[in-house]
């Protein structure tokens, strides 16, 4: 899949609660394909501070309408102005880039996506393409409180949606890997992005069930192109760079 810098245009923003905003973008030209998992580079323009792209996840792609999504956590200088994009200003884009969650085949197999906070965001295109090919996902997505519980109407398109919140204002009280879902059924498959504590409690839960699992890691990335070496993570075949081998991983092949 070639990556492709495109110059798209802001046709929705919309502030979802104090530190999360959604850019719903689209060029004039056919967007090109993208799969669940890949991620995009943003320029982060007229803020002298921020000379480094913002990698950003692909948070669906709608093809009727050829627009992309993007789910910015505001987090510093750098996504606070890309936040502040509005309509009709342009959003400077490399995509696609990364690996992509693996996209099965049976379609009675049981699949669990696993979210918390801005994890959350490559989900709901997972979870499109795998209602698209015959599946019937289930979500569980963790966040502090209802008001940071993002996207449940979409999500709610594609599958059925559990929910925990630290403080029990939605769904069951606690993290996410208490949720009653993951002690009393069974999947074929788990996916996971979210915070590393979260994704690791999930893959160690997978693995003690035999269950396959693919996270999504979201190491800090610089350079998105394998040149600065902070992305770096460990794995069974030696240290590779988030940015240019994931974000997608099995956890099989991480030393978690
Ligand atoms: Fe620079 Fe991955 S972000 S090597």
């Amino acid at each position: 899949m070639n990556k492709r810098i495109l110059d798209l245009v802001v046709k929705h923003r919309e502030e979802l609660n104090a530190n999360y905003v959604l850019l719903k973008a689209t060029q004039n030209d056919k967007l090109p394909e993208m799969l669940p998992g890949q991620f995009a580079q943003l320029r982060v323009d007229d803020e002298p501070a921020v000379m480094l792209r913002r990698p950003i996840s692909i948070n669906y792609v709608d093809y009727d309408k050829n627009e992309v999504w993007f789910l910015i956590q505001i987090a510093g200088k750098g996504t606070a102005k890309l936040a502040e994009t509005k309509v009709g200003e342009t959003l400077n884009a490399i995509l696609p880039l990364g690996s992509t969650f693996t996209l099965p085949e049976d379609t009675t197999q049981s699949l669990l996506l696993v979210g918390g906070g801005v994890g959350v965001a490559p989900l709901l295109f997972l979870g499109g393409e795998l209602k698209k090919r015959g599946f019937n996902p289930i979500f569980l997505l963790g966040a502090r409180t209802h008001k940071d519980l993002l996207q449940l109407s979409d999500f709610e398109r594609f599958g059925q949606v559990l929910t925990t919140t630290e403080d029990g204002s939605h769904g069951e009280k606690g993290f996410v890997t208490a949720h009653s879902v993951l002690q009393e059924a069974s999947f074929d498959m788990i996916y996971t992005c979210g915070p590393r504590p979260m994704m690791k409690a999930v893959a160690a839960l997978a693995k003690q069930k035999g269950i396959e699992c693919e996270v999504s890691l979201e190491n800090m990335m610089a350079c998105g192109i394998g040149a600065c070496l902070c992305c770096v993570e460990e794995t069974t075949r030696g240290n590779v760079c988030t940015c240019t081998e994931g974000p997608v991983f099995n956890t099989k092949e991480l030393l978690w």
